[in-house]
């Protein structure tokens, strides 16, 4: 049994309370890495308290990484977690046991403080009756017309409900569109963003590489660009207007269409972001959107709006593969939308990256040059490769996961590290970023 103790004088909420002593069991060193935790049924006959407290304590301590596991499955306390982090093992994880806390650029915070709208929103939808037989091929029509309304007043995109299509994601939204594209080559940014590299190259489909900072003037030998303006993936870059102007003009010119990655254009802590590039020339323009960074990657939800000449093509696509979200995402995502959820998650994951994304800096400025400005939940470092692959590797032996720019570059020779800070907790950043720190120095 844990050695907890509940205060009910204590004006915090007892679930609090509950991941308060948990928490500072681990930092102690009483609960390792792996252990296993009780079920929240046995915490709460243990303590005396109801099941929905022990609840809110596992729910928090989830949110926040110090633990891992789900209902059914059990709990244990997550790798990296505590003095493990904060002294680092020289021992690799595999030998532990524990896995690794990844760093990585696509893992967004949560703020586990909406977590009750989370599930009111599921148990709206667990009442509701879904579709008899197929639904609507671009998805459900009250989260389309939430999501145009939305469209159009944050990313300047002039569009009804049914120009939007529900997706499992951009990957998703990609392979629709690839599906209704001639099977010529894509280009892609380079460095940019992989899962877009690979799925091009699964289509069949050649790739093309666009150096990421430079003016795209020639499409002649691709059927699409495939770009991320608001936030170029990895290195940061806001796509300046001329280059816009540009990219458009060439593909209009060399009869591509450009894929307009929108993936975090939510998460700027400096200004507003620039309109979307479909918001200048829909009829050139896919844009995919995406829940990944807002709310979950694992929710597999995203939207595209695509230029009117595909669509026809897009319609018939889905209609014969019924390749949709599935529904009760849909519906939930609706309600977490309707509801606010979304713009909480999103205002305070911004918050939080505003006041993360300096701490990287500190660590890392002395040793390595940032390479555009920082928006969202990573920032990109260039430095020579041998050091990043040293630092990556004194990251790995203390139980951390970053990723080497070399990982998003084909052509190009950018070398680098590039740090997420939106999946671990702040004490997992800090022992991160003081072993990359450490290790640069050296
Ligand atoms: C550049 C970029 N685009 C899109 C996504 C999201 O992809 P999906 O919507 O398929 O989860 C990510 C996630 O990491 C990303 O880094």
């Amino acid at each position: 049994m844990l050695p907890l103790s509940l205060d009910r004088s204590d004006p915090r909420p007892l679930g609090l309370q509950l991941a308060d002593q948990v928490r500072r069991l681990v930092l102690a060193g009483t609960l390792s890495p792996g252990d296993r935790l009780p079920s929240t049924r046995r915490l709460a006959a243990d303590l005396g308290v109801a099941r929905s407290v022990a609840e809110q304590g596992w729910d928090q301590l989830r949110a926040e990484g110090w633990i891992e596991g789900r209902q059914g499955s059990g709990t244990w306390v997550a790798g990296g977690a505590g003095p493990v982090a904060a002294t680092p093992s020289r021992r690799p994880p595999t030998e532990t046991g524990a896995p690794l806390v990844h760093l990585d650029a696509g893992t967004p915070w949560i703020d586990p403080r909406h977590a009750a709208a989370w599930r009111r929103a599921w148990r709206e939808v667990s009442a509701a009756t879904p579709p008899r037989g197929y639904d609507d091929p671009r998805g459900l029509p009250v989260l389309r017309e939430l999501l145009a309304e939305r469209l159009g007043r944050t990313r300047g995109l002039a569009i009804d409900p049914d120009d939007v299509v529900l997706t499992a994601g951009t990957t998703a939204g990609l392979r629709h569109v690839l599906a209704v594209l001639p099977r010529e080559p894509v280009a892609v940014e380079d460095p940019g963003y992989r899962a877009a590299v690979l799925t091009v190259e699964e289509s069949g489909r050649a790739v093309v590489d666009l150096p990421a900072l430079e003016p795209v003037t020639d499409l002649a030998t691709a059927c699409a660009a495939y770009v991320t303006p608001a936030h170029q993936h990895p290195l940061g870059r806001v796509m300046p207007a001329e280059d816009r102007l540009t990219l458009l003009a060439t593909a209009r010119r060399d009869g591509a269409v450009v894929l307009e990655d929108d993936y975090d254009s939510e998460f700027r802590y400096d200004v507003a972001p620039v309109p979307a590039l479909a918001s200048l020339e829909p009829d050139l323009v896919a844009y995919l959107g995406t829940a990944s960074k807002s709310v979950a990657p694992s929710l597999r939800l995203g939207w595209l709006v695509a230029p009117r000449g595909l669509r026809d093509d897009l319609d018939r696509h889905r209609r014969i593969t019924h390749d949709a979200p599935a529904w009760p995402v849909q519906r939930a995502y609706w309600a977490l939308l309707r509801d606010g959820y979304v713009d909480a998650v999103v205002r305070s994951a911004r918050r939080t990256y505003a006041e993360r994304a300096p701490r990287v800096a500190a660590a890392l400025a002395p040793y390595a040059e940032l390479a555009g400005p920082v928006a969202g939940m990573y920032s990109t470092w260039l430095l020579p490769h041998d050091r990043a692959l040293r630092a990556r590797r004194a990251a790995q032996d203390a139980g951390f996961r970053v990723n080497l720019l070399a990982d998003y570059t084909r052509s190009s020779d950018l070398t680098g590290l590039v740090v997420g800070f939106g999946g671990p907790t702040d004490t997992q950043l800090d022992a991160a970023l003081a072993v990359l720190a450490r290790s640069l120095s050296e």
